[in-house]
């Protein structure tokens, strides 16, 4: 074999070993280049696990988008650290006459096993935050298109934030923040495209909101209600959804304001030797979103505690569970 061609298989080998094994690095808070290198742009995100693929949408705030429209981007991985760009799967105009500065955010995709389509559910408002509701658009493929379908109020209380929430038995939530009354937990319909049920609703103002379910136990985080501005984080702990749930604590130490970071979910991987959950957050620029950054970090996390270390690099490997701080 011609001995350039050689090295460069490998190469090739290398690095698809060590994306098989899943060792590459995450970088809280730093550029984080998709594989073509550019910026990943994903805020307010959410993932859905398909097989052995890790989708990743998210708001879509990259320069000279058109001001009119909105976007969803959506991203793939095998390993939680490269992520390839497989589009904008949703580039839209204003579906509902919200005006000039209409607002969709916090895009989350669940994966319906009867019906086998992808519905995504966003916050639709306009300028002032007044319209506070759901849209809903749904797709045949994770990598889109999706196709708005209708907004509403969630069982008719008003939403902003939303948050995704799969249990171990497959069944589906939606958490969604209602101003006047707190943080609210809803299971979704057969078919995802509407909310069977309130399942719970927490008294605490609360957006971002998230949970997990980690070893029989049931944690929410979410943060206070400061706009773009990073703020003290919380949790609570339940053995059941529906609650009763304890009282909210810091999750970092206060004065790093979550180290100016937002949650936005946390992401439990199960893998044969141990389960890890990350704490995926925003660290918004809102002068420059599309510069936003990301704080991905493992989380202390079991008997009732949950604690977001201080931000350093580190490596998930997807098919143990295993996390190492770097
Ligand atoms: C905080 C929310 O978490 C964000 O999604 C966004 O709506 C900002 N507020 C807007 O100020």
């Amino acid at each position: 074999m011609h001995k350039g061609k050689g090295l460069a298989l490998a190469g090739a080998f290398i690095i698809a070993a060590f994306t098989a094994f899943g060792q590459a690095e995450i970088r809280p808070g730093e550029v984080w280049p998709d594989t073509k290198g550019e910026h990943i742009q994903a805020h307010g995100g959410g993932i859905t696990k398909i097989k052995d693929t890790y989708y990743w949408y998210g708001e879509e705030r990259r320069k000279g988008l058109d001001t009119n429209k909105r976007y969803v981007s959506c991203y793939a991985s095998k390993n939680l650290a490269d992520w390839t760009f497989k589009g904008d799967v949703i580039q839209m105009s204003d579906p509902e006459n919200l005006g000039r500065k209409w607002i969709l955010e916090r895009p989350k995709v669940f994966y319906n096993h009867k019906t086998q389509k992808y519905v995504m559910y966003f916050h639709l408002d306009n300028a002032a935050y007044k319209y506070a509701r759901v849209g809903i658009a749904i797709s045949d493929r994770a990598d889109g298109e999706f196709k708005f379908v209708k907004s509403f109020r969630p069982l008719d209380h008003e939403s902003r934030d939303i948050g995704q929430f799969v249990d171990d038995d497959g069944s589906a939530y939606l958490i969604f923040e209602d101003r006047p009354f707190g943080f609210r937990i809803a299971r979704l319909a057969d078919d995802y495209l509407s909310l069977e049920k309130e399942i719970c609703l927490i008294p605490q103002h609360m957006e971002g909101g998230a949970i997990v379910h980690y070893k029989g136990l049931y944690y929410a985080i979410g943060s206070a209600l400061t706009g773009w501005r990073a703020n003290p984080n919380k949790y609570a702990t339940a053995r059941s959804l529906a609650g009763p749930w304890s009282e909210f604590k810091d999750i970092a130490p206060p004065e790093t304001n979550t180290y100016g970071a937002q949650s936005t979910l946390m992401l439990k991987i199960t893998g044969s030797k141990t389960t890890s959950v990350i704490f995926l957050g925003d660290i918004w620029k809102p002068k420059a979103q599309w510069d936003s950054r990301y704080l991905w970090m493992p989380l202390e996390i079991g008997d009732g505690k949950l604690w977001l270390p201080k931000p350093a690099a580190f490596t998930i490997n997807v098919k143990t569970g295993e996390t190492q701080i770097k």
